[in-house]
């Protein structure tokens, strides 16, 4: 090497990544000094304190774990058999007839369901390569399908000027689909607008989707959250897959077992029969093992312990009441403090709006004035996640929430 050339890295050509729009926010709000500030952008449920909230039969289930002296060994490429079977009995229903034709693995919570989900359908599903995302979706759905080399369409969901579901534009968008298309829906709860389609409208869309042979893909990462009621939950999922179509599905026990860092979660698909559930698994598993080998064993038995006890599955059911009742209250009590500050804007969607987000139709510029004027942190497309409040900063929030939205036109 000549003294005038300098030694040059291989890493001298890359420029920094975006940071992520949800968890970069949340990072952003952790690095603040500020006592007021409020964090209401990652979905993740606190308690009335604004502490994250490890839920009582966890508690005790990780005890049991303790007391237990489980082994290190490694879980199958596949995951845990007793926790499949918990998963898919808590979203299918223990006594759903085509139990037997599901193919199904653990997965690395709802993001790792997706993950390998994709892949499997960019890889086999032989009649198209681009999935249809409702609009707006959770922002990792892109890139993870990208990921996955699915290109990505979309179909209207929301409409702004209601604050609703544009059910009308749904139905359009899906009734121009080619045959065979993919589609994911989000089960319940909608990240980021938090409407969801009622039993009729559900109906509607399977109808499109029988005619149409669409392949169905849910993400049920908040089930509970929505009603309180985890079967309630489960409607529409159940209502596809009683008719025994073709269908996948991604769950994560993330937000309803308070589980978010112990990412557990279950990838499904619902096949014609035996034969095909097991060429099926046999090749989410091929793919898994190319990923990550083997997926990890403590939130697999955590979920174990809670869903196999009858008294800690009671339990549980609870807290879910009792979570999804505080969130309710927090809706409740922003909704009148908005009023009694004067506010003539309709914030009606707050109330109607269900699971751990409502969406407010916040600009990217009014979310900025919230966190560099108010330190309250929230997503830039206007999300913002309901169990950050809390009886301590409500008042403050609905102050701030009228002083960026009185100039409105
Ligand atoms: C969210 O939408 O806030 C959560 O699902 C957390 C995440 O990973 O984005």
């Amino acid at each position: 090497m000549s003294a005038e050339e300098k030694p040059t890295s291989a890493w001298s050509i890359i420029k920094p990544a975006p940071s992520d729009p949800i968890l970069g926010v949340n990072a952003e709000y952790n690095k603040d000094t500020d006592p007021n500030k409020v964090n209401l952008s990652i979905g993740a449920y606190k308690d009335d304190k604004g502490n994250p909230y490890t839920l009582k039969c966890v508690e005790k289930a990780v005890e049991k774990y303790a007391k237990d002296k489980v082994n290190h060994e490694y879980l199958p490429i596949g995951g845990s058999p007793e926790f499949k079977m918990h998963a898919l009995n808590l979203a299918y229903k223990s006594d759903f007839k085509y139990m037997n034709r599901i193919a199904a693995i653990q997965s690395l919570s709802g993001s790792g369901a997706l993950r390998i989900g994709f892949r499997f359908l960019s890889q086999f599903y032989p009649f198209s390569k681009k999935i249809y995302l409702p609009k707006p979706t959770w922002g990792n759905h892109i890139a993870i399908a990208k990921g996955a080399n699915l290109e990505i369409g979309e179909y209207r969901y929301y409409d702004p000027k209601t604050l609703d579901v544009d059910y009308e534009g749904l139905i359009q968008d899906l009734e121009k689909l080619d045959d065979r298309s993919m589609v994911l829906f989000h089960a319940c709860a909608h990240n980021p607008t938090g409407v969801d389609l009622n039993h009729e409208q559900w109906q509607k869309v399977l109808e499109i989707v029988k005619k149409k042979k669409i392949m169905p893909f849910f993400d049920m990462a908040y089930q509970g959250f929505a009603t309180g009621d985890v079967e309630e939950d489960a409607y529409s999922l159940r209502l596809f897959a009683n008719e025994g179509l073709d269908l996948v599905l991604a769950q994560s026990f993330s937000k309803n077992m308070g589980l978010y860092g112990e990412r557990i979660g279950c990838l499904s698909v619902l096949t014609q029969s035996e034969e095909q559930k097991h060429d099926v698994v046999t090749n989410l598993e091929r793919i898994a093992r190319s990923e990550y080998s083997n997926p990890p064993k403590f939130g697999a038995m955590i979920v174990n312990y809670v869903l196999g006890d009858k008294e800690l599955k009671k339990e549980w059911d609870e807290e879910i009441t009792m979570m999804g009742t505080r969130i309710k209250d927090m809706r409740e009590l922003l909704k009148k403090k908005l009023i009694e500050t004067g506010s003539k804007r309709n914030w009606d969607s707050i109330t109607k709006q269900k699971g751990m987000f409502s969406y407010t139709g916040f600009s990217p510029e009014q979310c900025d004035r919230l966190k560099n004027e108010f330190h309250i942190y929230c997503i830039r497309n206007g999300r913002i996640s309901i169990p950050g409040l809390n009886p301590g900063n409500v008042e403050y929030v609905a102050k701030a929430f009228h002083e960026i939205t009185k100039d409105e036109k």
